[in-house]
């Protein structure tokens, strides 16, 4: 046994660096959930995302009881860490409004290190909509990747009519990249894709976003 211990880092996870990573910004800090915040996080979902007549995503996770939806963020959240690999990984990040969790906003690349290319998508509780919460994560998301992770372009997609994601993306300079369609519950749906480079980003900020813990062994993970 070493008669010396090795330090360990302040959110525990010696071999899971990227939880270590916070992203802050006026009102928010973003970051990966342990297990028990996931816990709180899947209950913000079961609590509702939507009104249940509308379907914004394009897996349509949020149908069913308040339970299956809780578990559907629980148990996906934990299957975005057990497939991450540096070639493809997914970064699910608990949105924390005054200590209690919100949302999420996932950050997510195939083959970032060649592409520089990565994509957005997220959801907020109910209760926490129409506050300008959903665009300063938004913004938390596009900074880390552009300052941190190195990004040219990050990427997002909505349904035709999802209002708030496409003025939260139009607030934040993305440009309409064409469109999709694609079959959610067995009927065509049209996605709008977006699509902001490093230019636009950058003229088009106004949310001062600070990132902490960010490491070598973070880098290698993202491929960054
Ligand atoms: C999409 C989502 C993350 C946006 O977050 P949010 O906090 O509600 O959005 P914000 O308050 O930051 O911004 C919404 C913008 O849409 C505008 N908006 C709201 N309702 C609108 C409407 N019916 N028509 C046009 N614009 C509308 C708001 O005015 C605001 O723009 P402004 O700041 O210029 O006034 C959130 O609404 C959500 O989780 N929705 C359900 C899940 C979802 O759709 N996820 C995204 C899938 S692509």
């Amino acid at each position: 046994m070493a008669d010396k211990e090795e330090p360990q880092p302040e959110h525990g996870f010696r071999f899971w660096p990227p939880h270590g990573i916070r992203i802050r910004t006026p009102r928010l800090e973003l970051r990966l959930p342990d297990t028990a915040l996931l816990d709180d996080l899947a209950a913000v979902s079961a609590d509702g995302v939507h009104d249940p007549t509308e379907m914004p995503f394009s897996v349509p996770w949020t149908d069913g009881s308040p339970e299956e939806r809780g578990r559907s963020t629980f148990q996906y959240q934990l299957g975005l860490i057990a497939e991450w690999r540096p070639e493809r990984w997914a970064f699910g990040l608990a949105v924390m409004r005054g200590g209690k969790p919100v949302g999420l906003q996932e950050l997510a690349a195939a083959d970032f290190g060649v592409t520089r290319e990565a994509e957005t998508g997220s959801w907020l509780g109910l209760a926490h909509q129409n506050q300008g919460i959903g665009t300063e994560m938004r913004a938390a998301a596009l900074h880390f990747a552009f300052e941190r992770l190195g990004a040219h372009a990050v990427t997002s997609a909505a349904m035709t009519d999802n209002t708030r994601s496409l003025a939260v993306s139009r607030k934040l300079g993305y440009v309409p990249d064409g469109v999709k369609v694609i079959a959610v519950r067995g009927e065509a749906r049209t996605l709008r894709r977006l699509r902001l480079d490093r230019e636009r980003w950058e003229a088009h900020r106004t949310v001062p976003v600070e990132v902490a813990g960010w490491t070598q062994e973070c880098r290698e993970l993202f491929a960054a």
